[in-house]
C-alpha cells in the first residue's frame, strides 16, 4: 500500500529544491505526469477494496492538488528569480560616455520631425500628441469620414481586438489628434483658438515599394476667427521654403478631396526630374508633398465648436516622403531596416539640433 505521508513530504521537498524551470518541469512529470508517482499510486486503487479506495482515493487526490499548487507557486518564484537575474545581466549604465566606434546617430525621420517642429514653432504652433491606438470615433466618425469611405475598409486599417466590438484600431493618420486637441481644449477651457502640429506614427495595412505598414505624419491645424484659404497658403508656402531651404519655391494648390476639409487641396512643389537626379525648387515637373484644406464645418460641430464663429485650416504631410525628397534617400523600405551602414550614412549628429537660427 502507498505510504501517502512519505509520498507527500518527499514530493513537496523535491519541488521545494528545484532551482530552475527545467528541473521543476522534470519534477512535475515525475510526480503528476502519465507515469508519475501520484498517477501510478492512483492506478493501484482499482485493485483495492471499497473502503481503502474511498479513503486512499480522497487522500491521493488531495495530495495531487496540493502538489499542483506547490508547483505553480514554485514556478512563479523561479520565474521571478530568473527575470531578476536576466535584468541584472542585461543592465546597462546609461551614464557611461559613448564609445566612438558605436556612436549613434539621429534617424532621418526624427531629424525631419524636429526640423518641421522648429519651423512651425517659429510660426507660433504648439505640439500636440495623441494615442497610436485609437477608436473609430476619433479616427473616422468625428472627422466626417462616413462608413462607406475607402479608408474604412479592412485592407487599409489595422483593427485590434479591443473590446471585441471592432472599434479599436491603430490610427491610420494623425488627423484624430485634431479631434482630441479640440475636444480636450473644450474640457479644460484652454481653447479655441488653436494652433497645433501633431507629429506621430501612423499605420496602414499596406506594404510595397512605396508603402510601409508603419510610417509617420505631421498634422497641423489652426482654428481661429476669420481664418481663410489665404492663411493656409501663406503658412504652407513659408513652411516649404524653410524646409527645403530655398528662397523661392514654386508651389501649386491642386483641388482634391478629404472628408474632413472643404475645400480640400493637395500641394505640389516644382521640381526637375532627370535620369538619376531630382532637383527641388525649379523645373517643369510637379511633386505632391502634402494634403490640406479648410476644416469642414461638420468637424468643428463634432468638437462642439460653432462653425459660424470659428474657422480653421488643416494639413497633413508624410514624414518619410519629405525626408526622401530633402535628403535624396531613394528607397522607403530602408528607413526601417535598422542597417547601421544606412544609419551612419543618412543619420544626423545627435548634438546638432535643428533650429531656424542655426540652420536646419
Ligand atoms: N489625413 C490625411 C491622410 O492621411 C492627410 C491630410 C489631408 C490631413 C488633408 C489633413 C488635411 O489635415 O487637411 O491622408
Amino acid at each position: 500500500m502507498t505510504d501517502t505521508n512519505t509520498l507527500r513530504s518527499q514530493a513537496l521537498s523535491a519541488i521545494e529544491h528545484c532551482d530552475s524551470s527545467a528541473t521543476l518541469e522534470e519534477q512535475r512529470v515525475a510526480l503528476l505526469g502519465k507515469k508519475g508517482a501520484i498517477t501510478e499510486a492512483l492506478k493501484t486503487l482499482g485493485a483495492a477494496d471499497a473502503d481503502t479506495r474511498k479513503t486512499l482515493g480522497a487522500t491521493l487526490n488531495q495530495i495531487k492538488q496540493e502538489l499542483a499548487e506547490a508547483i505553480d507557486s514554485k514556478k512563479a518564484q523561479i520565474a521571478a528569480v530568473e527575470l531578476n537575474a536576466r535584468l541584472a545581466s542585461e543592465k546597462i549604465d546609461v551614464t557611461l560616455p559613448s564609445r566612438p566606434e558605436i556612436r549613434g546617430s539621429i534617424h532621418p525621420v526624427t531629424q525631419v520631425i524636429e526640423e518641421i517642429t522648429a519651423i512651425f514653432a517659429d510660426m507660433g504652433f504648439a505640439v500636440a500628441e495623441g494615442p497610436d491606438i485609437e477608436d473609430d470615433a476619433h479616427n473616422f466618425d468625428a472627422l466626417n469620414i462616413p462608413e462607406s469611405h475607402p479608408a474604412r475598409q479592412m485592407h487599409d486599417t489595422f483593427y485590434l481586438q479591443g473590446n471585441g466590438d471592432g472599434k479599436t484600431l491603430l490610427r491610420t493618420h494623425t488627423s484624430p489628434v485634431q479631434i482630441r486637441t479640440m475636444t480636450g481644449g473644450q474640457k479644460d477651457n484652454s481653447g479655441p483658438p488653436f494652433r497645433f502640429i501633431a507629429p506621430g506614427s501612423t499605420y496602414r495595412c499596406d506594404s510595397d515599394l512605396t508603402h510601409t505598414p508603419m510610417f509617420h505624419q505631421v498634422e497641423g491645424f489652426v482654428i481661429d476667427k476669420d481664418i481663410h484659404m489665404g492663411h493656409l497658403k501663406g503658412c504652407l508656402i513659408e513652411f516649404l521654403k524653410a524646409f527645403f531651404e530655398l528662397d523661392e519655391v514654386p508651389v501649386r494648390f491642386r483641388p482634391s478631396f478629404f472628408p474632413f476639409t472643404e475645400p480640400s487641396a493637395e500641394v505640389d512643389i516644382g521640381c526637375k526630374r532627370s535620369k538619376d537626379e531630382l532637383k527641388i525648387g525649379a523645373g517643369n515637373d510637379w511633386l505632391e508633398v502634402l494634403g490640406c484644406g479648410m476644416v469642414h464645418p461638420n468637424v468643428l460641430k463634432n468638437c462642439g465648436l460653432d462653425p459660424d464663429e470659428w474657422q480653421g485650416f488643416a494639413f497633413g504631410m508624410g514624414v518619410e516622403r519629405l525626408a526622401m525628397l530633402k535628403y535624396g534617400i531613394p528607397d522607403l523600405r530602408t528607413f526601417f531596416d535598422s542597417d547601421t551602414r544606412w544609419l551612419s550614412h543618412y543619420g544626423f549628429d545627435a548634438l546638432n539640433i535643428p533650429s531656424l537660427l542655426g540652420g536646419l
